[in-house]
């Protein structure tokens, strides 16, 4: 028995010590092989620098070492303990790739390009050991190479401003995760973020706005701080950390927003605009109506004028002229857009925007440069050398990739990093949805697409808008890991993706981490309720916690749970109204994240069989269960719970399976017109016995509650069987609202019924 003990033993710390070794690597690489021996870096070790033009590569190493506490020097030649760098691209044949051979003697890595070098010199920072004034580093033969060719974090510096200190750990941060791309969202309606210098207004008035919104913008009434807001990157600043970036392999890529998100450069020049202005940057978030006209050739040529101090300041390939998010509302009546439109026999306004895309498409492509567009620049016909960024899911991708063109993908259902990671309440206000790090793990890039286009998907990108992303520190917070999950899905092949071990390798990456300010946080350990199913009656729990060999431990009696409390080892069965509070602890019994608390109702409905008459937006339907689960919806709704229907009429009937009597029909409509969300215009609720023949019991026609709106009908003695909700839609969003044109989502959860 002893014995067998100790074998375990042996084998666990064996086992251990191989995914140590491995254990630090994100993304991880396509073949590691552990050694024996251990190679020490030390004060005597020389980076051995053969090619000259690996200079900066061997410089960039040489300060990871000496932040890591060893005094190390370059050398041209080495008598004994060195590290070589080369590059071999019939040696290491995948663009970017690199392979690292590290024994006790020596490390040699040799890159396919000097881009796989960089790769090769941040997978040895994730390897090594430091201790003492030297690095141990475990012999290891790794082979590597990227799934995707365009891998890039993006980050919204108009809606707040980060400083350049900031910006160049960002992009440590993403050469750390052999990212290769930094997408810096430049211009937008809130300021305009980028020294132009033939326009000094765009200094002067663009940069700056006289407030910012407080809060959730769907909250109401807007409140604002008062304070004057703004700043921009001066073209030194901008060379400079164009710079910055290429020395760690990343490319910087521009983005100048148009004809949409332009309020910030009408303000400084409102002759650009199709009414003339005057006009402010935006103090709050959203889409607004005015934008650049489309009629008006002195937008193109301050476009241009733009776009050529831009293209003087980043050498990138590509441009990003945005795209996204125009409406149509002010080209509707401008003279001079509708002049143009009928001089080039443009069918519609969304033909206009294509023009428009076309034309400053020309200008860069005629300078040998190609340009980036939000999806909807498919709309009114593809500009004919552009690549889509796929944000409104993957739609948009999958239809450039059928039509031959290059795609990065960025659905916002997945890699939307100013979404909540988490829906505990003491997180910091975010953008909505629910977007935890396992999603994005999960990721699988067009996974429908035939395998012959394949190719045209070239890459993925992660989004950080910075509406929510109040301070640095909140970005940072927001930002990571998640973007180490996504890292992983654009670099590692799909065979080697694996959850858990990813989990195991992000805690091993804690202090490289916090060498960039990002606090070690187990949120994403932290216990969630992963599913909710229902009988008649009875309401079932289904909880889960990552946490390495941890347990989750309830309550059910509104205490908090400790080490004593019930042991979660199956579904939660409800058959009685109580607040669940559970804790995930870990193998030493330390509490792992935050206490999950979730109040359950069960009602006379519950489980009950409902029947809808319209479909829920795919979005906005986690099931026509969720309605009676006994789960209420929260005002974040990003919880699975709430049905929305866009548009459409909200009917349900809800079947109690025999006749009874009750007291009153219960149930929640969420109205935030912010948000677009609109509670009925009309709600009537009605019964019927066996007979089916339903007699309307409530109506209500005024929902005043920004928020959630509580509603209650009281239902007398009648026998009854079935319950029929019947809500109106708004419908088409009336002029002077927010979203103007597009349709009310109308949006309905739990039914309760005692
Ligand atoms: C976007 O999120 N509007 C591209
Ligand atoms: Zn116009």
């Amino acid at each position: 028995m002893l014995k067998r003990h100790w074998l375990l033993l042996f084998t666990i710390c064996w086992w251990q010590l191989t995914i140590q070794a491995q254990s630090s690597i994100i993304p991880r690489p396509v073949a590691y092989r552990p050694d024996a021996g251990v190679f020490v870096l030390d004060a005597d070790t020389r980076l051995l620098l053969t090619e000259p033009a690996l200079a900066g590569a061997a410089q960039l190493l040489q300060r990871y070492v000496q932040e890591a506490g060893v005094p190390v020097a370059v050398a041209a030649s080495s008598g004994g303990n060195a590290i070589s760098l080369k590059v071999d691209s019939n040696r290491v044949p995948d663009l970017e790739g690199y392979l690292l051979q590290v024994t006790s003697t020596a490390i040699t890595l040799t890159g396919h390009d000097l881009a796989g070098v960089l790769h090769g010199i941040q997978s040895l920072r994730q390897l090594w050991q430091p201790g003492n004034a030297r690095l141990r580093i475990p012999a290891c033969e790794m082979t590597d190479h990227p799934r995707f060719g365009y891998r890039s974090m993006a980050l919204d510096v108009s809606r707040h401003f980060f400083s350049i200190d900031f910006l160049q750990q960002y992009i440590d941060l993403l050469a750390l995760y052999k990212f290769n791309t930094f997408h810096w969202h430049l211009t937008d309606d809130q300021g305009w973020r980028i020294e132009i210098k033939k326009y000094p207004r765009l200094q002067s008035v663009a940069a700056w706005r006289s407030a910012t919104l407080i809060g959730h913008k769907k909250e109401t009434p807007h409140r604002f701080d008062g304070k004057r807001y703004g700043g921009y990157y001066t073209q030194q600043e901008v060379k400079q950390l164009v710079r910055y970036a290429a020395q760690r392999g990343i490319t910087i890529i521009p983005e100048i927003e148009m004809p949409g998100h332009a309020l910030a450069a009408l303000a400084a020049y409102p002759q650009l605009g199709c009414t003339g202005g005057p006009y402010a940057a935006a103090r709050f978030w959203g889409v607004f109506d005015d934008v650049f006209c489309a009629g008006n050739d002195s937008v193109f040529t301050f476009l241009q004028d733009v776009l050529d101090e831009v293209m003087y300041l980043f050498p990138s390939t590509r441009i990003h002229i945005g795209g996204d998010e125009c409406p149509k509302t002010r080209w509707q009546q401008c003279a001079r857009c509708q002049q143009r439109m009928k001089a080039l026999s443009l069918k519609d306004e969304h033909a206009l925007q294509s023009w428009f895309v076309q034309r400053i498409e020309q200008y860069l492509n005629s300078r040998d440069r190609q340009i980036i567009g939000w999806d909807e620049i498919l709309e009114g016909g593809l500009a004919p050398n552009a690549t889509v960024m796929s944000w409104r899911g993957e739609e948009g991708g999958l239809q450039a990739a059928q039509q031959r063109h290059p795609v990065i993908m960025t659905p916002e259902t997945h890699v939307y990093f100013d979404y909540y990671q988490s829906r505990r309440n003491r997180e910091p206000v975010a953008a909505g949805h629910y977007t935890p790090l396992q999603k994005v793990y999960s990721y699988r890039p067009a996974a429908t697409l035939a395998d012959s286009l394949q190719r045209y998907i070239i890459g993925l990108e992660g989004q950080a808008w910075s509406e929510y992303l109040v301070s640095e520190q909140q970005a940072r917070y927001m930002i990571f890991p998640r973007a180490m999950a996504l890292a992983e899905v654009a670099w590692s092949p799909d065979s080697l993706r694996q959850y858990d071990h990813f989990l195991s390798r992000l805690r091993g990456q804690t202090r490289l981490l916090q060498q960039y300010g990002i606090t070690a946080d187990n949120r994403f350990d932290e216990v969630v309720l992963d599913k909710v199913t229902t009988r008649p009656g009875a309401v079932l729990l289904t909880l889960s916690s990552t946490a390495p060999e941890g347990a989750i431990r309830y309550t059910l009696d509104g205490s908090m749970p400790g080490l004593n409390s019930l042991h979660y080892t199956q579904p939660v069965v409800l058959t009685r109204s109580a607040t669940l509070k559970a804790q995930a602890f870990d193998r030493l019994g330390r509490a792992v994240g935050s206490v999950l608390e979730q109040p359950v109702t069960v009602h006379k409905a519950t489980g009950a069989a409902v029947q809808l008459t319209n479909k829920p937006l795919a979005r906005w339907d986690p099931g026509s269960e969720a309605l009676v689960n006994g789960i209420q919806g929260t005002h974040r709704y990003n919880d699975a719970q709430w049905l929305g229907f866009s548009g459409s009429d909200g009917e349900a009937i809800i079947d109690l399976g025999s006749e009874q009597s009750i007291g009153q029909v219960r149930m929640n409509w969420l109205n935030y017109h912010w948000q677009r969300i609109w509670a009925p215009v009309v709600l009537e609720i009605a019964v019927a016995d066996e007979g089916k023949s339903f007699k309307t019991v409530f109506t209500q026609t005024h929902f005043g509650i920004n928020g959630i709106n509580p509603v209650k009908a009281v239902i007398g003695t009648l026998p009854v069987r079935y319950i029929r909700i019947k809500a109106i839609n708004k419908g088409l969003l009336p002029p002077g609202e927010y979203g103007a044109g597009s349709q009310a989502l109308l949006m309905i959860d739990e039914v309760i019924v005692e």
